[in-house]
């Protein structure tokens, strides 16, 4: 049976970086970014203009893009939260940018600020300044399973949410498991209720690892017909205002993974242990990936 390719959305050095305590210099995230796009990357999430109050982290997006040498056939998304990063992301030549509502009142509060319908109308006037001035938008739903501060969420709370990204003209719009609580049986259930508003092919999944349930819940993701798969190198992530969020499904062990599956994914596995190394080396903390483990130490 011919199994379809899969995109891999990589997101470490945007949510890898963002829960980073000590602040990593923007000559280490371009670096990074240039070793993932090396590694046969197409795909790479590499900073947010969120407000440098909230995730100070990241408050050097502007200096990231315009310092990282460009491939051609990459795209280099980031995270806006409002019309003001929005603005200041526009100066830096960006093809797409990605909204981010979340699944649940508790998580937009304490991420946003503001409600989830709130949220929506916000991200609403970014998208609709966005695709006015030749953008693509990815979409994220945060929470798609559970929260940290409201529990276990509701599936046709989030398709629904989902169906106004798309709405609002989002190509893609990413389920996120924030906390990293979902299991098969939850992601199950939320795909069926998902696939009623929106073919799988526009559907991304998003898993944190907190659990140990990343490349489970994707084979449930995947026999719905997913095609894209988000993830961060080394294992790397985790949000601030996610009480209990762990780091990103890691792509080394979703490479390792689909290959297993027969997907080609024009990932060099080698080059991109590499820039595992590199970026945990630097946080000086052992890689989360086991793939990485298992083959880097050998
Ligand atoms: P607020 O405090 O309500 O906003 O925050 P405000 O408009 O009152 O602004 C407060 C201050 O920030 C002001 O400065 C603004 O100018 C400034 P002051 O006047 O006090 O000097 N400000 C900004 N500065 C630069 N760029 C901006 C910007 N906006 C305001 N864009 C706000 C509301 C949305 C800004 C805030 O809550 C925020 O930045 N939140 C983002 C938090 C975040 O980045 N979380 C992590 C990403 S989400 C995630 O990781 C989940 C995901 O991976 C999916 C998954 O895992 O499921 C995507
Ligand atoms: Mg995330």
């Amino acid at each position: 049976q011919a199994v379809p390719d899969i995109r891999i959305y990589e997101v470490g050095p945007r949510d890898g970086l963002q829960n980073e305590s000590k602040f990593v210099p923007t000559d280490i995230k371009v670096e990074l970014i240039h070793k993932l796009s090396e590694a046969g990357i197409k795909d790479i999430e590499c900073a947010s203009f969120v407000s440098p109050k909230w995730v100070k982290q990241m408050s050097d997006g502007t200096e990231v893009m315009k310092t990282i040498k460009r491939v051609p056939g990459v795209n280099y998304p980031v995270l806006i939260p409002n019309l003001k990063g929005y603005e200041a992301a526009k100066q830096c030549n960006i093809e797409e940018i990605a909204i981010f509502p979340a699944g649940s009142e508790g998580f937009s509060q304490k991420n946003l600020n503001c409600s989830i319908e709130e949220g929506l109308k916000r991200f609403k006037l970014v998208a609709d300044q966005a695709i006015k001035d030749g953008m693509r938008v990815r979409g994220y739903v945060s929470c798609v399973v559970g929260c940290p501060y409201d529990g276990p969420i509701n599936p046709k709370g989030i398709a629904k949410i989902t169906e106004e990204l798309f709405t609002m003209g989002c190509y893609e719009v990413s389920l996120g498991d924030t906390i990293g609580v979902g299991t098969a049986g939850s992601v199950k259930k939320l795909m069926n209720e998902v696939i009623k508003v929106a073919t799988p092919d526009k559907i991304a999944l998003h898993f944190h690892d907190t659990y140990g349930q990343g490349l489970s819940n994707l084979l449930a993701g995947l026999e719905f017909g997913i095609k894209t798969v988000d993830s961060s190198v080394s294992g790397l992530g985790g949000c601030p205002y996610a009480r209990g969020a762990s780091g990103n499904l890691a792509t080394e062990d979703l490479v390792y993974f689909l290959y297993g599956l027969g997907v080609n994914t024009n990932i060099d596995l080698v080059k991109l242990i590499e820039a595992g190394r590199y970026i945990s080396n630097f946080l000086a903390k052992p890689t989360e990936s086991k793939v990485n483990r298992a083959i880097g130490d050998r």
